[in-house]
């Protein structure tokens, strides 16, 4: 498996894919046309880390605050990820891929929410690499969501509160039990979390890329997995 470190790969690689609209304003493109190249790459990554066994792959697909965009694009958007699902599920399903989305569902157009929740039931026994797509997703409100759903807990005598600890908070976070992320790569020079995985992004590796989303390849994971691979992780301890 190349020059890479097997017993030091990141079980968990979370990607913020930035870029897309400058990678397609550079060309003279409409912005969207960055979003449609930016789906290959999302493509290429899937199938790498599925092939090298990485156990989660968390892409940040659509956020909360991405509703601001103007209304083309976020229909551009819905539709491609209605496109993806159709083109890809397949393949998916046959690499034993199991598909999850981080994010509220329920305002989704109904056609996008229709594809995804077929994709989701699908793949739901799968053994292979879990997918989640941030979708709809803001960290400060997944915190929110979890403090509302423990407090209710808690009024209705089901929850201790001093029996509330990390373990607890996060299994009601959309992560729910999944492992917190080792590697958290973010594209096109911006070196900020945006409201990713607030909570779950404690003790990531940040690895911060110039490249495009649209030229993110098999290659850039490796470089980045590399970089991740030459990190001290300490965790708060000594060595
Ligand atoms: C950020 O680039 C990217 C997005 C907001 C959307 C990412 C979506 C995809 C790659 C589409 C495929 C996804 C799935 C799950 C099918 P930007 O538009 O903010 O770029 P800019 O910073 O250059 O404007």
């Amino acid at each position: 498996m190349e020059e890479l470190e097997i017993i030091k790969l990141p079980k968990h690689i979370a990607i913020i894919m930035d870029g897309n609209g400058r990678w397609a304003k550079k060309r003279g493109l409409p912005r969207v046309m960055g979003h449609k190249a930016g789906m290959a790459s999302l493509k290429e990554t899937v199938r790498a880390c599925s092939d090298l066994g990485v156990e989660f792959l968390t892409v940040y697909a659509f956020s909360t605050e991405n509703w601001r965009r103007p209304m083309d694009e976020v229909s551009f958007l819905m539709n491609l990820l209605v496109e993806y699902m159709k083109k890809e599920i397949s393949e998916l399903h046959e690499n034993k891929v199991k598909i999850k989305v981080l994010g509220e569902m329920e305002v989704l157009p109904e056609q996008t929410r229709t594809e995804i929740l077929r994709a989701l039931e699908l793949t739901k026994d799968n053994t292979g690499l879990q997918f989640n797509i941030a979708l709809n997703y803001g960290g400060r409100l997944e915190i929110l969501k979890a403090c509302k759903e423990i407090a209710q807990k808690a009024k209705a005598g089901l929850i201790d509160t001093d029996k509330i600890d990390e373990t607890l908070f996060a299994a009601h976070l959309y992560t729910g039990t999944d492992l917190d992320p080792d590697l958290i790569i973010r594209t096109s020079g911006e070196k900020r979390l945006s409201n990713f995985l607030l909570w779950q992004s404690a003790y990531s590796e940040l690895v911060f890329m110039d490249v495009p989303w649209p030229e993110f390849n098999r290659q850039s994971l490796l470089d980045a997995i590399h970089e991740y691979q030459s990190r001290d992780r300490r965790y708060g301890a000594l060595k």
